[in-house]
């Protein structure tokens, strides 16, 4: 009965989609990222990155894998998903480093690429990328689908984040039970509930053709409105859940998802839903309860980051979007200038971020792992924005400021490594991923085995340290380690510069060898060796089993240290 439903819903996948091209579009060498294009628009560097950036998301599936899978070295796993619950929760993507799947930052990360590809969509169709988008988004989508059974109850996390954390391994032997948790009438979860609405009308809004206005390039080519209207009733369903249950941030309930992604507050979440949803169903009233989120819940003159976990600063730039597009729902003066007080911030300073010496947008505190997210993310935004700034010299600085970002970030950086993995010979060799890894030691994770077993064609990685430093170690998940959110900005940075870019992304100005290991070792939440001075340096050996936590000396046992690893804290220790 479970085989022939999966079947049924893995031939259903494949025929609903824009078809995909014959040859498949395949990640060349990173040896070719090193030589430059001929130019011209669609430049074929910018191209080939965007089409690594979603190859990423495709290494990241779980679930029965489709015939059309183009990630030989992955197999199909974990397939009893949702068998505590007598559901199938098969399918969607594991989060990053390791095994778990988390629903928050998925709708967030889903939410974001949707929306980019509103915006900037033709740089997926010019670069032949299109059906890998629909491919991607329907994979996550038709997960979502499946993770909302019903109108009050959402899946919010596959598995034990501690059990996971403590195995490190191929995709075969993945360590079960693996528990499904959920959020429901009696145990909610405003942010989780509205953030999968929000993730679900933005989608809608693609499939649709609901675009914001000409000032944009237009969606990507894969409008279909019979999966746009079921994306809209899920939306529609759980921005009720959110509403009218109790209020409430989704780890209150389920304990167990904060542990990796807790969840700061819910007024953003709302907020973005109730916008998203009120350009889907054409609705002033929608429009005006956002408004009505954004003042009770104090979303104005925030100057932090936007996240998996904080919308806000996206909040006024769709409130102008929206309102440019249909004056009748508001007047977009204020929403320009409550953009441009959170932008200005960052271009111009005067923002909770500052710059490191070598260019990179970092916030204290939330840039201590993965930094590259905050900035690219920014970068994101700025763009988005440019055609609604209020003056020229704005346009200008924002788009020369993000420009900055996205050079920084594709090896313009003192490193000279560009932070995507095999778009170059600089590119990191040693990302935090289980499955890429070919290792299952973990306690010897960055030697065995010594080379990573497989390329992890696109993923972004979590990036420098502040001292602009990169160590491609693998036991060091906040500099190396992939996530599925960590390529949403890039993606829609990507298409935007296929747009319009004709020089090259900055890599391929890289030749071999360009990368030099800084020196000493890191100093972050994975390792301390490199926070005493140079004196500690293990000479790229890690002291297996001792470890100084920041909360004070605390010897852990082995099993106990990686759960110490992998627990990120604050920030996004999902994986
Ligand atoms: C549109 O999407 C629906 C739902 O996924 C699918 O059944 C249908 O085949 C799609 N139509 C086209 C023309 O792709
Ligand atoms: C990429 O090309 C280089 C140089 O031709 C070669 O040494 C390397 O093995 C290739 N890598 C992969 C993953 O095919
Ligand atoms: C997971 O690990 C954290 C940190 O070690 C601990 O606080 C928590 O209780 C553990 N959760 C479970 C379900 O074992
Ligand atoms: C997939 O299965 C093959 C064959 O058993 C194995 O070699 C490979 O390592 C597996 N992939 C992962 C990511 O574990
Ligand atoms: C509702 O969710 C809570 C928290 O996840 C869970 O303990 C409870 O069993 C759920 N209720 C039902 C009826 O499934
Ligand atoms: C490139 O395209 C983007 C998106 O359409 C637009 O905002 C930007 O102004 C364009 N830049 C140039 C130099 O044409
Ligand atoms: C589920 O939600 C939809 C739309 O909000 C509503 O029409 C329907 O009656 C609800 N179903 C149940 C069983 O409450
Ligand atoms: C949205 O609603 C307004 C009336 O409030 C109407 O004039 C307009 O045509 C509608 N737009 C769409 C796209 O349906
Ligand atoms: C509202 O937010 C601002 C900036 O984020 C903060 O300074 C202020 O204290 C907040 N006010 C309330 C009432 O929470
Ligand atoms: C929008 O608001 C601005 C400033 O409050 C005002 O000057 C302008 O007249 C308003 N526009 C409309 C169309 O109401
Ligand atoms: C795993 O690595 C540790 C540390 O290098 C080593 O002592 C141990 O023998 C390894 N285990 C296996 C099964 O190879």
């Amino acid at each position: 009965m479970r085989n022939l439903f999966l079947l049924f819903l893995v031939c259903g996948h494949a025929l609903a989609q824009v078809p995909l091209p014959l040859p498949p579009f395949m990640p060349q060498n990173a040896s070719l990222g090193a030589i430059p294009s001929t130019g011209g628009v669609p430049n074929p560097q910018w191209s080939s990155l965007l089409g690594n950036l979603l190859f990423f998301y495709e290494a990241q599936r779980s679930g029965k894998l489709p015939s059309t899978n183009r990630v030989k070295w992955r197999n199909s796993s974990a397939l009893s998903d949702g068998q505590d619950v007598k559901l199938d929760l098969t399918g969607g993507y594991y989060d990053a480093g390791d095994y778990i799947k988390c629903t928050f930052p998925l709708s967030a990360a889903v939410m974001s690429i949707c929306w980019g590809a509103t915006d900037f969509g033709k740089g997926y169709d010019l670069a032949n990328q299109t059906p890998y988008l629909d491919d991607m988004l329907r994979w996550s989508l038709d997960w979502l689908v499946k993770a909302h059974p019903s109108n009050d109850t959402l899946f919010v996390q596959i598995a034990d984040t501690n059990l996971t954390n403590a195995y490190w391994g191929g995709d075969q032997n993945i360590p079960e039970p693996r528990a499904s948790y959920q959020i429901n009438n009696t145990s909610p979860g405003t942010d989780a509930a509205a953030g999968a609405a929000a993730a679900f009308a933005a989608c809608s809004n693609l499939y649709a053709n609901r675009v914001f206005s000409s000032s944009y390039s237009g969606p990507a080519t894969l409008q279909n409105s019979t999966y746009a209207a079921a994306l809209l009733e899920h939306a529609q369903q759980l921005y009720n859940f959110a509403t009218s249950a109790r209020k409430v941030v989704y780890q209150q309930s389920v304990p167990e998802a904060g542990v990796a992604y807790p969840s700061s507050g819910y007024g953003d979440e709302l907020a973005i839903a109730a916008l998203f949803l009120s350009w889907a169903q054409n609705s002033t009233s929608l429009y005006q309860q956002a408004q009505t989120y954004y003042s009770q819940y104090n979303l104005s003159d925030y100057q932090g980051v936007f996240n998996w976990d904080s919308k806000t600063p996206g909040l006024p730039i769709l409130f102008a979007q929206i309102a440019q597009a249909n004056p009748s729902f508001g007047n977009i003066t204020n929403w320009r200038t409550e953009a441009e007080s959170y932008l200005d911030g960052i271009v111009y300073g005067g923002g909770e971020g500052y710059s490191t010496r070598g260019g990179l947008l970092y916030y204290p505190s939330d840039s201590e792992d993965a930094s590259l997210n905050p900035a690219l993310n920014a970068a994101m935004l700025l763009n988005r924005y440019l055609p609604l700034a209020s003056t020229e010299k704005r346009k200008q600085d924002y788009y020369n400021y993000a420009k900055g970002q996205v050079d920084y970030a594709l090896g313009k950086n003192p490193m000279s490594m560009p932070y995507v993995v095999g778009a170059n010979p600089n590119s990191p060799q040693n990302p935090h991923s289980a499955m890429a890894s070919g290792g299952n030691n973990i306690s010897d994770i960055n030697n065995s085995p010594p080379q990573e077993a497989y390329v992890l064609y696109g993923a972004v990685v979590g990036g420098p340290d502040k001292y602009d430093r990169f160590f491609d170690i693998r036991a060091d998940w906040p500099e190396t380690e992939p996530a599925i959110d960590y390529n949403a900005p890039m993606l829609t940075l990507a298409a935007m510069h296929v747009l319009n870019d004709t020089s090259d992304p900055f890599y391929t100005s890289l030749q071999a060898g360009a990368y030099q290991k800084p020196a000493g070792m890191p100093c972050d939440a994975a390792y301390t060796d490199g926070c005493g001075g140079p004196q500690l340096s293990k000479g790229g050996q890690i002291a297996m089993g001792v470890v100084i936590g920041f909360a004070g000396v605390v010897i852990f046992s082995l099993v106990g240290w990686w759960g110490w690893l992998s627990w990120r804290g604050d920030y996004d220790p999902c994986y």
